[in-house]
């Protein structure tokens, strides 16, 4: 079956781990993956998440099928997070991490669309990946412009306007990976009437909540498109703020026009998932919703995801004064301003491939350097290195 197939390419982010891995090399620094790390370079687990698998051992009398749609409770405390309050036309099912609630939406998209998603230029590079091995045709947007490092709104909106009805659009909720710009509350508005008006739907993608301003502040999209009674789906993912990343653990929101529509779209993201995985894994969701529902352990959790927050921040803070120290050819306060994990740096292929092969650093080849990995321990390597490479 495989004598003489090509070999598939590595992935753009998974595989630079694999070979991160493999380098010898003492003093290498990991900034590809969007994996959080503490200021002594380790990806802890969660005191409250600690706590809440206590209980969970303690009390567990069952490792039986879960429910297509995972727990009801689950369901239920995923909206009140990503809505504030439960959401009466709206379903939401447990999924297999936010890569496996994209996957679940695509293969909705694939019968009830037009089959054509538009993806912004730049976006995560499995996005392209997940919606074409479902069978959609997927279009870029323009969003990021290089020269300001901001949004290219003129370019952004006038392409909105012309996105036939029917098809949908991928919108990052917040935290927009990798560029880190990110919408006003006012843009959202425009984006959402401009949806409204010509009949297009949304998935959003939701996998960074809590790491932009604040769990609420991260809704404002979200409160747009449901304000303007679009038909769009929310993709959670619980790896970055509860830090479960290999528990795998996401959820899939449908928002319907009424909850009757909801129920029906409920009974097809549960044939969907069926197909696809049986029903999720039980373990990670069990740890939310144990947190959402106790007040002290939320609480506790609270603290920490904006512990994890302001850490970024400080390190973006230290990135652009580093350089800036160090001379580099660009303002790079545009870093501080990024929201999320990422910073998009504006670093060329040439000096990715500078700083991997010869500083034995990783970084995404977009440019993309994920904040969270820098620690007090590595920065003014990484920053002695990084400057080294924008003067070349
Ligand atoms: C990233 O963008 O680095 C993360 O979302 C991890 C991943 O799966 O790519």
């Amino acid at each position: 079956m495989w004598n003489g197939v090509k070999a598939a390419p590595e992935d753009a982010i998974l595989g630079l781990t694999e070979a991160f891995k493999k380098d010898p090399r003492a003093g290498k620094v990991n900034l590809g993956v969007g994996v959080y790390k503490d200021e002594k370079g380790n990806t802890p687990i969660l005191e409250s998440v600690k706590a809440a698998e206590k209980r969970i051992f303690e009390t567990q009398n069952t490792k039986s099928y879960m429910p297509i749609a995972g727990e009801a409770a689950y369901g239920d405390e995923v909206q009140k997070m990503i809505f504030g309050s439960l959401c009466d036309r709206s379903a939401t099912i447990h999924t297999p991490g936010g890569t496996g609630a994209l996957r679940v939406a695509a293969e909705l998209l694939r019968p009830f669309s037009s089959k054509t998603i538009w993806v912004s230029n730049p976006t995560w590079a499995n996005h392209n990946n997940i919606f074409a091995a479902a069978g959609l045709t997927v279009k870029e947007y323009p969003y990021y412009n290089a020269t300001t490092k901001d949004l290219d709104a003129d370019g952004f909106f006038a392409a909105l306007e012309k996105i036939p009805a029917g098809d949908c659009v991928l919108l990052h909720a917040c935290c927009h990976n990798p560029s880190g710009v990110d919408l006003s509350a006012a843009q959202w508005k425009q984006v959402a009437k401009i949806a409204q008006k010509n009949g297009w739907s949304a998935l959003v993608d939701f996998a960074y909540q809590g790491f932009g301003d604040s769990l609420e502040a991260d809704r404002v999209g979200v409160e747009a498109l449901l304000a303007s009674g679009i038909d769009f789906f929310i993709a959670s993912s619980f790896s970055k703020n509860f830090g479960l990343y290999r528990e795998r653990t996401g959820a899939l929101t449908c928002v319907a026009a009424t909850p009757a529509d909801a129920e029906t779209a409920m009974s097809h993201l549960l044939a969907t998932a069926r197909v696809i995985y049986s029903n999720p894994p039980a373990h990670g969701g069990m740890i939310v919703t144990t947190i959402l529902k106790d007040k002290e352990l939320s609480k506790l959790w609270r603290s920490e995801l904006d512990a994890m927050r302001d850490r970024i921040a400080h390190a973006r803070a230290e990135l652009a004064a580093g350089l800036a120290k160090r001379g580099v050819p660009m303002d790079c306060s545009f870093m501080t301003k990024q929201k999320g994990m990422f910073s998009f740096s504006g670093l060329n292929k040439d000096q990715v491939k500078f700083l991997r092969e010869e500083k034995a650093v990783y970084i995404v080849g977009s440019g993309r350097i994920n904040v969270a990995g820098l620690t007090p321990g590595n920065m003014g390597f990484v920053c002695d290195v990084v400057a080294e490479a924008m003067k070349r």
